[in-house]
């Protein structure tokens, strides 16, 4: 059997044997969200070292756990802490606990992550809803053998975030009377903050965020079928855009800042779409 494949059953095995919680929607927690699991009716939670090989993030800020539970009637499961391609980890691993939700259950996958800001008129502080990525200058999670089990060698990228599930972001963030910015999400290696030529680069490629996670994560998840939606917490203006030199602090910081308003804008989406019961639309 394929190697990542087989850690990938050894894991979903683990969970089995822990927990039983079918979830719909599997929810990404990036900074700045990690204390979302606050909305959530927890019924378990499973760190990500009760799993054998999966495997665990070393920043600072980022926890390591699933947690199983409700927000309002939906089945969720919640990642509080991912794992980033520049922690050293293979791809496929960074991949792994999208796939493994996928495999719990969950059809749809919302990511959130913070990311610095190059659209013109962004500040920090300001939510972008992703409609499109570029995933270029990272390896793809999908490199190697394909995986058949888990879908075809060639996936279609043409509606990589789901257009049904962003028109309800938009009607949630109306309703709560928040400004959302709308852009194409570029993700880099890291961990180093771009330069302002590598900004640049990535105005000119046609970014209006850049960040070092999500990407992959949304090309495994289309790969295996699900439906993807994606929110970034625009924690700094990128480099050379803003005069002030950056600092995972003050990413951390504007990310706190903006919680309460990330917050809601999930709850409000989820609901919308527990409430559409997958006719949403
Ligand atoms: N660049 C890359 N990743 C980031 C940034 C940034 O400016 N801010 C938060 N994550």
């Amino acid at each position: 059997m394929n190697p990542v494949y087989e850690k990938l059953e050894r894991c979903l095995e683990s969970y089995r044997d822990k927990i039983q919680f079918v979830p719909k929607a599997a929810l990404v927690l990036g900074s700045g969200l990690g204390d979302y699991a606050d909305q959530i009716q927890v019924e378990h939670t499973l760190d990500y070292h009760e799993m054998e090989g999966f495997p665990v993030s070393t920043v600072p800020g980022h926890k390591g756990r699933f947690i199983f539970g409700y927000v309002g009637e939906l089945p969720v499961v919640c990642m509080q802490g991912r794992v980033h391609y520049y922690e050293g980890y293979e791809m496929s691993d960074v991949v792994l606990p999208i796939r493994l939700m996928k495999l719990m259950g969950a059809e749809i996958l919302f990511l959130t992550n913070a990311a610095g800001g190059i659209q013109a008129g962004m500040q920090a502080g300001d939510l972008m809803l992703i409609k499109d990525q570029i995933s270029s200058f990272v390896p793809s999670p999908l490199r190697g053998q394909n995986i058949g089990e888990l879908g075809v060698r060639f996936p279609d990228m043409s509606k990589i975030y789901d257009e049904k599930l962003r028109r309800i972001v938009k009607k949630a963030a109306a309703e709560l009377d928040i400004d959302l910015k709308e852009g194409t999400y570029l993700q880099l290696p890291g961990p180093q903050f771009e330069t302002p030529a590598e900004v640049a680069m990535c105005r000119t490629l046609g970014a209006d965020a850049v960040g070092m996670s999500t990407a992959c994560e949304a090309v495994a998840a289309r790969h295996m079928g699900m439906r993807v939606v994606g929110i970034s917490c625009i924690s700094n203006l990128a480099c050379g855009i803003s005069a002030a030199p950056l600092s995972h602090e003050e990413v951390q910081e504007t990310a706190d800042k903006t919680a309460p308003r990330f917050r809601a804008l999930v709850t409000e989406t989820l609901t919308k779409i527990a409430s559409a019961g997958g006719k949403e639309g």
